[in-house]
């Protein structure tokens, strides 16, 4: 078989680890050619074909990035951008895609199999939001980074007697913020899914410095949203593709905090940080995984699915009842996060 393979939307840790699988399984197991593209669906759209085989992935596994460069670019979203992608399709004899992408990427993927590319998607993206699996790739590295982060503001926010806004990826779900949080004893989390009221934050914190401390650190989600009615109001500053711009959550709940305490407080923007190095353990097994039951997947005719982790083992779920859905914190799991405050 002639197997396709893109990595698309933002990158993650973990990407090569992906690429690696597929090319050695598909390669060695099963006999097929993998062809990949650049810079995801666009490259496909562009016939930018990038030829990778055991050489290419030689030595790759704990490297940063892809190989094979991505885009933020969705074919059902361009005029003419579906038509070049299944012309390219043809022109290459594809038999079979395997899409490694978050919502966007994975989104586009099952419109691509709607028009009859047998199609395996593998879900990456260190917000952790894609529906349907339990992990996504790059997820885990993206909370060792921010804990590390959170850990290391810590000391000095003690000793300046400071509160420490921390901002964090995760524009529609909190999972690194939530997780960090708890990881790295965050006196505040702020996410998404639990719009805040800016006066409980700073009853909270004045409380909090007049009992018994010095300063505090509040780990806020780029997606963090005010509750409506509240004090304050704003809207999260996004990009052409939904992208949010980095910064702008963070320096606003800094701004807002420093007028109402009048405590000294600093801001740190994580940003892409998040996104870059070398991959934790935890996400090259997970990538592994993912690799290998995609390609076993597409060898077995087993089209129109993404590969998921459900408790321990790796499944498959129809593409199409992932599309449009996000994956957000459980409750349980904010509670934590709130409690331990
Ligand atoms: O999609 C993952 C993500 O890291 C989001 O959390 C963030 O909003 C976005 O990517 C940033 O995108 P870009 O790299 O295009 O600035």
């Amino acid at each position: 078989m002639r197997v396709g393979l893109i990595t698309g939307g933002g990158d993650v840790p973990g990407l090569n680890a992906v690429i690696r699988a597929v090319v050695k399984r598909g390669e060695g197991e099963h006999g097929h050619q993998i062809i990949g593209f650049r810079n995801g669906w666009k490259g496909v759209a562009d016939g930018d074909v990038h030829h990778i085989g055991r050489q290419e992935i030689r030595n790759v596994l704990p490297t940063g990035g892809t190989l094979l460069g991505t885009a933020r670019w969705h074919p059902h979203r361009n005029d003419g951008g579906m038509e070049a992608v299944l012309a390219t399709l043809e022109a290459e004899r594809i038999d079979a895609m395997i899409v490694v992408g978050g919502d966007g990427t994975l989104h586009a993927a099952s419109k691509v199999a709607e028009a009859g590319i047998p199609v395996v998607g593998i879900p990456k993206t260190i917000d952790n939001d894609v529906w349907g699996t339990d992990a996504s790739i790059g997820f885990d590295t993206a909370v060792s980074i921010a804990t590390e982060a959170v850990d290391r503001i810590h000391t000095t926010a003690e000793s300046h007697n400071r509160v420490m806004i921390v901002e964090v990826m995760g524009r529609h779900a909190g999972w690194i913020a939530v997780t960090s949080g708890i990881a790295g004893g965050a006196e505040i989390v702020l996410a998404p899914e639990e719009p805040f009221d800016i006066e409980k934050v700073e009853k909270f914190l004045k409380h909090r410095h007049r009992a018994h401390a010095s300063f505090s650190i509040v780990v806020v989600a780029e997606g963090a949203v005010p509750a409506e009615g509240t004090a304050m109001q704003y809207t999260t500053e996004v990009g052409k593709f939904g992208e949010i711009v980095a910064g702008t959550t963070g320096e606003r709940v800094k701004a807002e905090i420093a007028a109402r305490t009048g405590f000294d407080t600093r801001v740190t923007v994580l940003g892409h940080v998040q996104r870059g190095g070398i991959p934790t353990p935890a996400d090259r097994i997970l990538a592994s995984r993912f690799g290998m039951a995609a390609i076993d997947a597409v060898t077995e005719h087993r089209d129109d699915v993404m590969t998921a982790l459900r408790g321990e083992r790796v499944e498959l779920v129809p593409i199409a009842e992932i599309a449009g859905k996000v994956k957000h914190v459980p409750p349980d799991l904010l509670e934590v996060a709130n409690a331990l405050a």
